[in-house]
């Protein structure tokens, strides 16, 4: 690329504009005793650094820090809710909630100031997600597009889902209710979640159903032991029998064509 096109200056002028961003932050530690609330802007810098960090390390499409910190609403949604939770925590929650409004103009995504969300949190793309008041989300949670952590609208005080940590949810999963979905549980793109999902299982499906544990897929053989009052999809009920069968079939078949070919050697 010349020296000269729009985006060599662009880079360039970026590039600059990071060295000056490092040369005031370099002042600020060396000087911090001498200024004023130094702490705070070194503790802000960090956790800014930090989510940077995270996305970079999720997103494999992220260039630059630069590019991250300007350009991607998750990243800015995540820090308009650092500020408007802080504000909640004080009891400013009309300050508050005018900063996740202001937020979610700006982003799309919509993460109310009560909403409790742990390190390395990731919002991929960003948009359409909703995070209500009373959700909770652990450590290392990434979310993408269309995500809703919402109530039913049934419950009182604690409405919304708490995340474990390491808990994915695909884009446009819904999960809806006070429940618990457990650490580094997969909820599947498009599933909406109506109950506890346990830690390390795979979600799937309208109504969620649990399709895979600790990397095994659950079969019907090992559905036969479980709550069926709590199996609430009738139709992905008779599917996994017939895949049951099918299995069967195949082995038996397999079976047969074996003992053909000892009989005939
Ligand atoms: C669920 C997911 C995380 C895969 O998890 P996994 O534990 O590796 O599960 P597998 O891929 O082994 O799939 C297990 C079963 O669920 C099914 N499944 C996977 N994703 C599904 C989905 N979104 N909806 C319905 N069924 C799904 C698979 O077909 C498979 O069924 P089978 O047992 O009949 O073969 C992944 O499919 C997914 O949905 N990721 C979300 C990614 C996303 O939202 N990207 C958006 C980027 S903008």
């Amino acid at each position: 690329m010349s020296n000269t096109t729009p985006e060599h200056k662009i880079v360039s002028l970026t590039n600059d504009i990071c060295d000056t961003f490092r040369w005031a932050g370099s002042q600020i530690r060396k000087n911090k005793d001498a200024i004023p609330a130094a702490g705070k802007v070194i503790a802000a810098l960090d956790e800014i650094r930090d989510e940077v960090r995270v996305v970079r390390e999720r997103d494999p499409a992220a260039t630059s820090d630069l590019e991250v910190l300007l350009l991607y609403s998750g990243l800015h949604a995540v820090l308009a809710h650092k500020v408007s939770h802080r504000l909640y925590k004080k009891g400013h929650f009309f300050t508050a909630r005018a900063v996740s409004q202001a937020a979610r103009a700006i982003t799309g995504i919509e993460i109310h100031p009560g909403a409790t969300i742990g390190r390395g949190f990731f919002i991929d793309h960003g948009a359409g997600v909703v995070i209500g008041e009373t959700a909770e989300i652990g450590d290392n949670c990434p979310l993408y597009p269309g995500v809703t952590l919402g109530g039913t609208g049934k419950d009182t005080g604690k409405r919304h889902p708490t995340l474990g940590n390491g808990v994915m949810v695909g884009a446009g999963a819904k999960v809806l209710g006070p429940f618990k979905i457990g650490d580094n549980a997969k909820i599947a793109a498009g599933a909406v979640v109506l109950e506890a999902i346990p830690e390390d299982c795979t979600a799937v499906g309208i109504p969620a159903r649990v399709v895979k544990c600790k990397n095994s897929k659950i079969n019907c053989e090992a559905n036969k032991n479980l709550d069926h009052v709590h199996i609430p999809d009738p139709v992905s009920q008779e599917l996994c029998k017939l895949r049951e069968q099918l299995r069967r079939l195949e082995e038996e078949i397999e079976r047969i064509k074996t003992e053909e070919t000892q009989k005939g050697e």
